[in-house]
């Protein structure tokens, strides 16, 4: 299927989705939030589909922010909808079953930053450069950045960014946790294909109860503790664990098949 701002394109059972508004620098406008809800509900329904990346067409940005020329004239109702639209399809790539990893290219600002935290870990090109500058325009991140980015970095550097509206760059970024790795944007995209096809060789069923479990690490009392007691005696009654552990035994590789 092809689609207006989004390109895709599919090898190794990984999906690459780049971002093409690059006259725009990406800006998230709402056809892209339409089309990018499409690509991700079909990832996660595909099960030829074992991980996804998400980054932005040509060299200079990730994605610059929510689509700024479409903030003017909302009233309180339409900006709590927008946000509203935006969190749920940011959390639903958090929640996708199978990973989806920033390749962060380029400016990854406000909307792009946000999106970019809503994937499992990011991978940034040394161009890269990281920021929630919606405070120049009156306004706070409203995908939620405020919370994605507090629990990435802690709050103190968290309210810095937010409040100053600076950004910093891919190494600070990497300092702050933000990005697992820093790498020339000529890499970026093997370098994230590289640690995608070790993923892809674990068992799904194990990878999704990661993602589960990791998600609820700051859930209150102890929904953690519990999923991840709940999940490990799931995945050791499955045909997959009972082959990695055999496949260890007999000193083989394990052949998974996700059951
Ligand atoms: N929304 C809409 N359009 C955007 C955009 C955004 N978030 N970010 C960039 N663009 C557009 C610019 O308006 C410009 O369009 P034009 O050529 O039709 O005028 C084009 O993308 C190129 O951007 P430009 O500002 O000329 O590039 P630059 O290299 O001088 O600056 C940035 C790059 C990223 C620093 C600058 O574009 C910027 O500050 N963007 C907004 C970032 C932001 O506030 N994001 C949060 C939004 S909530």
């Amino acid at each position: 299927m092809s689609y207006q701002t989004i390109l895709t394109s599919i090898e190794d059972a990984i999906l690459t989705i780049v971002i093409n508004r690059p006259d725009k620098l990406n800006a998230l406008n709402q056809v892209v939030l339409a089309e990018l809800a499409l690509i991700i509900d079909d990832f996660i329904a595909d099960p030829a589909l074992k991980a996804a990346i998400i980054m932005g067409s040509g060299e200079k940005a990730f994605i610059a922010g929510a689509d700024i020329s479409e903030f003017s004239g909302l009233d309180t109702v339409a900006g709590v909808e927008l946000a509203r639209k935006g969190q749920q399809l940011f959390s639903r790539i958090e929640h996708a079953p199978k990973p989806v990893v920033a390749a962060v290219n380029g400016f990854a600002l406000g909307g792009g930053c946000e999106l970019a935290m809503a994937c499992h870990f990011r991978v940034a090109s040394e161009n890269a450069k990281f920021g929630q500058p919606e405070v120049n325009l009156g306004l706070l991140p409203g995908y939620g950045g405020t919370q994605r980015l507090t629990r990435l970095i802690g709050k103190g550097r968290a309210l810095e960014l937010l409040l100053a509206g600076t950004m910093i760059d891919a190494v600070t970024a990497f300092n702050y946790g933000l990005v697992n790795r820093v790498v020339p944007q000529a890499m970026l995209l093997p370098e994230v294909k590289s640690v995608l096809s070790v993923i892809n060789t674990k068992a799904p069923l194990a990878i999704a109860a990661c993602i589960e479990a990791a998600n609820l690490a700051d859930a209150p009392g102890n929904a953690g503790y519990d999923n991840e007691a709940e999940n490990f005696g799931k995945l050791i009654a499955t045909h997959d664990a009972r082959e990695g552990i055999a496949a260890f035994m007999e000193k083989r590789k394990a052949e998974f098949t996700g059951n």
